[in-house]
């Protein structure tokens, strides 16, 4: 069956996120490849998911695993063929499932052909980047810090000029004030779009309109780009000219340090250009102010306000977020907020039930389902991301012993999310194929966790209880109760130390959502009113509950949801 023509509603859709690299390697190379999601499609759309988010597989040096995109009208050979990507759509299609391409236009590569010409002094394509004079001998333009660590300005000796990198020096930023460069952008979005891609993610979408290049006195430059003066102009422009002439077409925008007032406009249901937005500030609660490269244990107080406030001020302004707690860029949740030791099983469901059930479209990223925890790596050596590596050093550089810096780094580094998918108990998980006995292999570009014999597809796919298959039921719940998708919400018990609770109603129909934060009991008093609720989910094989005495015992991370 073809089901590319049905329009697919965003609200009731559930999003896996993919990173291929880590994903499944078909041809045993150790790079996870676009065969290797062939091969797996069966298994995602059992989960009952609806679009698929790949994050980039077109040509790059991979400095930033394919962030740097040097070439977007072509696939990265280490990952596949275009044949390979139009047969992945084909398929994907056949089970009904959309694709989400990722677009990283805030930046290209400096082995993107443009910026090469840029660097060989042609001016229409200096123009399609940020080239400035520095403030004087050795001094860049402003002082604005590069998000991976040091200057954002790198100096180019044969124009005494430094261009603009908000990320890594090999991520040069493009001008969308050239008109030249958002024409180029829009080829690019409908070259996919008639390849029949359902879906596209916008990389840090919201840092496009630059405002102006002055030093930051208080910061580290971000209030002069972050949600800049034209930001809806140009969205807008791309949305008209591009994905908003296609009903079918699902969008979220990645929105780095937004605010919610900005965000009522990226993805409001009238005006806005998106689908819906990523935004991050419940995932700032284990960090000090904007500084993620220190141990501060998680604000539970802190996550509640911020996701209350987010859920109650996106649905009054009719607009819509993405819901989720893990993808490519975040340690896993388990470890981040839950026990990935003992209460694995019940901390990883509970976090789980808390965003299924919340108002938005939730994102699962790959192992999630699974309780897939933060890598195990010991040493610097085993870790590949850019911005771990540079902060090792970095906070070396501001005077922590290397056991201090190699701790941070274990919390926070981005390989916590990047580790091999564990499909099974193999040797490389299942990642990789067994090599032969003896055989000279490639090995997985990046270290396998040891606890792939524990935690895998295999052993959790035919477990009920497993929280694979808790994965299966929240989503499948989604799909039965329209409640979920379309009901307002409430937030509950705001001030419990433990508890994360909340209700939604809709069409004469109520659910209510109790979780415990915490690995010890706790008693949520003064409930609502549980008569005539039926119990549709829960990580407990029971309740305790004593509907009359508006008392709920709730277990360490238990979670349930009623249904009236
Ligand atoms: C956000 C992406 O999620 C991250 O992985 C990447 O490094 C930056 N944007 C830069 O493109």
């Amino acid at each position: 069956m073809n089901h590319s023509s049905k329009p697919r509603d965003f609200r009731k859709s559930v999003v896996y996120q993919i990173y291929p690299k880590s994903f499944r390697d078909s041809d045993g190379d150790g790079l996870g490849d676009i065969n290797g999601v062939i091969e797996k499609l069966d298994y995602i759309r059992d989960l009952g998911v609806d679009c698929v988010w790949l994050t980039p597989f077109f040509v790059s040096p991979q400095y930033d695993n394919g962030y740097d995109v040097a070439d977007y009208y072509n696939i990265d050979p280490r990952y596949g063929t275009m044949g390979d990507v139009e047969r992945l759509i084909a398929e994907a299609d056949r089970r009904g499932i959309g694709l989400m391409f990722d677009m990283v236009f805030n930046h290209v590569s400096t082995d993107h052909e443009w910026f090469r010409k840029a660097i060989a002094g042609d001016p229409y394509y200096k123009d399609f980047f940020f080239f400035r004079k520095g403030k004087g001998e050795g001094c860049p333009p402003t002082n604005w810090a590069s998000k991976f660590g040091g200057s954002a300005w790198q100096y180019v000796p044969e124009f005494d000029e430094y261009y603009l990198h908000l990320f890594d020096r090999s991520q040069a930023d493009l001008n969308w004030e050239n008109e030249n460069v958002r024409r180029e952008i829009r080829s690019i979005v409908r070259f996919w779009m008639d390849k029949g891609v359902k879906g596209f993610r916008f990389d840090v979408i919201n840092l496009v309109s630059k405002a102006a290049f002055e030093d930051d006195p208080k910061g580290d430059g971000r209030r002069f780009y972050t949600d800049g003066p034209k930001i809806h102009r140009y969205l807008r422009e791309l949305n008209a000219t591009t994905f908003g002439t296609d009903a079918r077409i699902v969008t979220v925008g990645e929105m780095s340090s937004t605010s919610m007032e900005e965000c009522y406009w990226y993805a409001g249901h009238m005006a806005g250009a998106l689908s819906m937005v990523f935004s991050f500030h419940h995932l700032k609660v284990d960090f000090a102010g904007d500084d993620e490269w220190v141990i501060v244990p998680p604000d539970f107080a802190k996550l509640k306000r911020v996701m209350f406030d987010w859920q109650t001020g996106m649905a009054d302004h009719d607009a819509w977020n993405a819901v989720f707690w893990c993808n490519h860029d975040q340690p896993r949740i388990v470890s981040r907020f839950g026990d990935d030791g003992r209460y694995w099983r019940q901390s990883a469901t509970m976090l789980a039930t808390i965003i299924h059930c919340l108002r938005g479209t939730p994102y699962v990223y790959q192992g999630e389902e699974l309780g897939m925890t933060n890598a195990d790596f010991t040493r610097i050596d085993q870790f590949r991301d850019v911005e771990s590596l540079n902060y090792h050093r970095i906070l070396q550089d501001r005077g922590l012993n290397a056991k201090d810096a190699m701790r941070i780094v274990q919390i926070h580094s981005h390989d916590n999310a990047r580790t091999p998918m564990q499909w099974d108990g193999s040797r490389y998980a299942g990642f990789m194929d067994e090599p032969e006995r003896g055989a000279r292999h490639a090995k997985p570009w990046i270290g396998v966790n040891a606890n792939h014999t524990v935690i895998n597809v295999e052993k959790e796919n035919d477990d009920p209880d497993s929280i694979l298959n808790y994965y299966r039921a929240l989503i499948a719940l989604r799909k039965k109760l329209d409640i979920i998708a379309y009901g307002d919400v409430e937030p509950l018990a705001p001030a419990h130390p433990s508890m994360f609770a909340y209700r939604r109603r809709h069409d004469g129909h109520e659910l209510i959502v109790a979780a415990n934060l915490h690995g010890k009991d706790c008693m949520w008093e003064e409930t609502p009113d549980l008569a005539g609720f039926e119990r549709v989910l829960g990580n407990y094989p029971n309740q305790r509950v004593k509907a009359y005495a508006r008392r709920v015992l709730l277990r360490l991370y238990e979670a349930n949801v009623w249904y009236r």
